[in-house]
């Protein structure tokens, strides 16, 4: 199987896990309909020790009010003895750009590869409940898409199937799709959001009378997406990146900071929107070839954390000893 497993180990153990993007279908995801992913080469690195104590980044994890590391431990780690995490990230946090899915599943797989090795499925599932655990609500899409790495997409026909991740009332496939290897552009608003909030305000909504409708529009659009990806059709993918958009607009998750972002960009965008919960956190833009640079530099003129970023075809793996 090319999705190879977590390795066992011993500790000490670093793991490195990609960020994330969201091209399509956020939101839309949490009630079935589909979603694509892709994963980005901004990483996360966890390392893991054996200790006197539970620590993370020197501060004692019983004082921590971190819910992932409580959620982490409890599943990935119980009854056993002590470690000291430490970690470093090039994510922004609370941007949508992965760092609570690659901190999760980064801990799953230290702890998978401490414990005998764990293959890819199984983290992606034990992660997504993890993350669950913490936020109470949302979907498999971020923890798959940095535990499988590449292009995935969620609900969807298209592409091979790596697993299915499965919660108590709902469960999602996931597929790998062919990724055509562009580069994208990011930029965080500066604007912290909670993913839990943001989900819970969209769920209300959809249960407004024309949600079935709103819902309707994000399978179509992330469908449309989809295939656009698959044909690596730029052109149709950033337009359907603009649809997308919009219908974030109408559900109320976009946010004036954001709103600006998407103006500045658009002179050398062929798309762009949000990704990711929204209410703040960041945009994807496709820019248009050759350039990123400048896509970069408007995005940071506009006040912005902006980074060009590729795509990586690895999902988290042991890197090394701590
Ligand atoms: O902002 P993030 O990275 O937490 O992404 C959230 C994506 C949602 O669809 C809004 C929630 C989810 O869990 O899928």
């Amino acid at each position: 199987m090319s999705e190879h497993a977590i390795a066992a180990g011993s500790l000490p153990v670093a793991v490195r896990t990609p960020g994330k993007v969201i091209v399509f279908g956020e939101h839309g995801v949490v009630h079935g309909a589909p979603e694509l992913l892709v994963a980005i080469d901004l990483h996360l690195q966890v390392g893991v020790a054996s200790a006197p104590e539970f620590r993370l980044n020197r501060e004692l994890a019983s004082a921590s009010t971190n819910p992932y590391l409580r959620e982490a431990l409890e599943r990935f780690w119980p009854g056993r003895p002590p470690v000291a995490i430490t970690t470093s990230s090039r994510i922004p946090r609370a941007a949508g750009l992965g760092s609570s899915a690659a901190f999760v599943a980064s801990l799953g797989a230290a702890f998978g590869s401490a414990s005998g090795g764990v293959a890819r499925d199984t983290l992606a599932q034990s992660s997504f409940e993890v993350e669950r655990g913490a936020q109470g609500v949302g979907s498999p899409g971020d923890t798959s898409s940095v535990v499988a790495g590449g292009c995935i997409a969620l609900n969807s026909p298209v592409g091979t199937l790596l697993w299915e991740v499965a919660s108590d009332d709902a469960s999602w496939t996931v597929r790998r799709l062919v990724d055509p290897g562009w580069v994208w552009v990011v930029a965080y608003s500066g604007i912290p959001r909670s993913t839990a909030t943001a989900v819970q305000q969209v769920g209300r909504r959809l249960a407004e009378p024309d949600g079935p409708d709103l819902l309707q529009r994000f399978r179509h659009i992330a469908t449309a997406g989809i295939g656009a990806m698959v044909a690596e059709d730029r052109a149709e993918v950033g337009r359907r990146m603009v649809e997308n958009q919009q219908l974030l607009v109408d559900v109320g998750v976009s946010h004036p900071r954001l709103e600006a972002l998407l103006t500045a960009v658009a002179p050398v965008a062929v798309g762009a929107k949000l990704t990711g919960a929204g209410c703040g956190g960041s945009i994807v833009v496709l820019p248009q070839a050759g350039r990123e640079g400048e896509a970069v530099r408007r995005l940071a003129r506009a006040g912005a954390v902006a980074f060009a970023v590729r795509p990586t075809l690895h999902g988290c793996d042991v890197v090394g000893s701590a």
